[in-house]
C-alpha cells in the first residue's frame, strides 16, 4: 500500500517574520508557492521590506505588529491571518529574543518576559491555529535552539525556555495527532541580528567557526530549508522530532580544533 501524500502548504504563518530566520522562512514558503502571514514586534521598516519581497514572489501577504509575549494578541493574530488568507497549513512560532541574563541574578520579571515570549506565546499560537490545522491536515514547526539540549549558564532562562520548546513539540505532537504533525528545529549559531555582536567580534566569530564541523556560521536560509522539509510531504511520517541544524556544532569538541 502506498503512503497517503499531502499537498504543499498553501498558507504559512510565521511569528517574528520580518528579520533573520523568520524572514528566511517566510520567503522560502513564498518561493514554494504559499501565501504568508507574519508578525513582528517593533521594526515596521523591516516588516514592510519583507512583505514587499513576498509580494514580489507573486504571493499574498498579511502582516502586522503582534507581540509574541502577549498570548491574547498572538491568538488574535492567528484568527486574523486565517480569515485574511482563507486557511492555515503551516505555523512557525519563531519570534524570539536572547538577552545576556547570566544565571546568578535573574529577576522574576526577566523570567516571565522570556518564558512568555519563547514558550507561552508559541503555545498560544499553536492552540489558536489548531482548528485550522486540523481542517487542512497541516503542521507546526517550532523554533528551539541547541541551547535547549546543552548547558548554557550565560543565558540560563533562554536555554531553559528552549528546552521547554523541545518538550512542547513532543507533547503537542501527541495531543494533535493524527491530523496535525508537530516538530521543531534547533539551530546552532546563525548569522542574524540576534548574534550580530558575536559575529562582528573577530575572536568570537572565529571561535564559533572553529567549533563548527562545517567550518562556518549558519545562515538563516540553512534553517529555513529544514523548516520547509519538516512542513513538506517528505516529512509526512515525522512528528514530535527536533531537527538540529547546527553544522555539527553540538557533536562535541576535537582537541585539534583548539590549536
Ligand atoms: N540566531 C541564532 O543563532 C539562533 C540560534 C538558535 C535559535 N534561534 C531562534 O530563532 C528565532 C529567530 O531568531 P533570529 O536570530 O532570527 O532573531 P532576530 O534576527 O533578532 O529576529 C527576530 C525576529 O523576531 C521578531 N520578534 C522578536 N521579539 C518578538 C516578539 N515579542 N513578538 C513578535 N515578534 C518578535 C523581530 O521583530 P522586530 O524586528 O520588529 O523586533 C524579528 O522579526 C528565535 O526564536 C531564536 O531564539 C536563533
Amino acid at each position: 500500500m502506498s503512503a497517503p501524500t499531502t499537498p504543499p502548504p498553501r498558507v504559512a504563518l510565521v511569528t517574528g517574520g520580518s528579520r533573520g530566520i523568520g524572514r528566511a522562512v517566510a520567503l522560502a514558503f513564498a518561493r514554494n508557492g504559499a501565501d504568508v502571514a507574519f508578525s513582528y514586534r517593533r521594526e515596521p521598516a523591516a516588516a514592510d521590506e519583507t512583505a514587499s519581497a513576498i509580494r514580489g514572489l507573486g504571493r499574498r501577504v498579511f502582516y502586522r505588529a503582534s507581540d509574541a509575549a502577549d498570548a491574547t494578541d498572538a491568538a488574535r493574530f492567528v484568527e486574523e491571518a486565517a480569515s485574511e488568507l482563507g486557511r492555515l497549513d503551516v505555523v512557525v512560532p519563531n519570534a524570539g529574543i536572547a538577552p545576556d541574563t547570566g544565571w546568578e541574578e535573574v529577576a522574576p520579571e526577566t523570567w516571565t518576559h522570556l518564558l512568555s515570549t519563547l514558550l507561552v506565546g508559541p503555545y498560544a499560537t499553536v492552540r489558536a491555529a489548531t482548528p485550522h490545522l486540523r481542517v487542512s491536515g497541516g503542521s507546526v514547526v517550532l523554533v528551539a535552539s541547541i541551547a535547549g539540549f546543552s548547558a548554557y549558564p550565560e543565558e540560563l532562562p533562554y536555554a531553559a525556555a528552549k528546552a521547554g520548546v523541545i518538550s512542547l513539540a513532543r507533547s503537542l505532537a501527541l495531543a494533535l495527532a493524527p491530523q496535525v504533525r508537530v516538530n521543531a528545529v534547533a539551530p546552532g549559531w546563525v548569522r542574524t541580528g540576534m548574534t550580530r555582536e558575536l559575529y562582528d567580534d573577530p575572536r568570537s566569530r572565529t571561535a564559533i567557526e572553529r567549533s563548527t564541523p562545517r567550518g562556518r556560521w549558519g545562515e538563516p536560509e540553512d534553517v529555513a530549508a529544514a523548516v520547509i522539509f519538516l512542513a513538506s510531504d517528505g516529512a509526512r511520517f515525522i512528528t514530535g522530532e527536533t531537527l538540529v541544524v547546527d553544522g555539527g556544532e553540538s557533536l562535541g569538541w576535537r582537541v585539534g580544533r583548539l590549536r
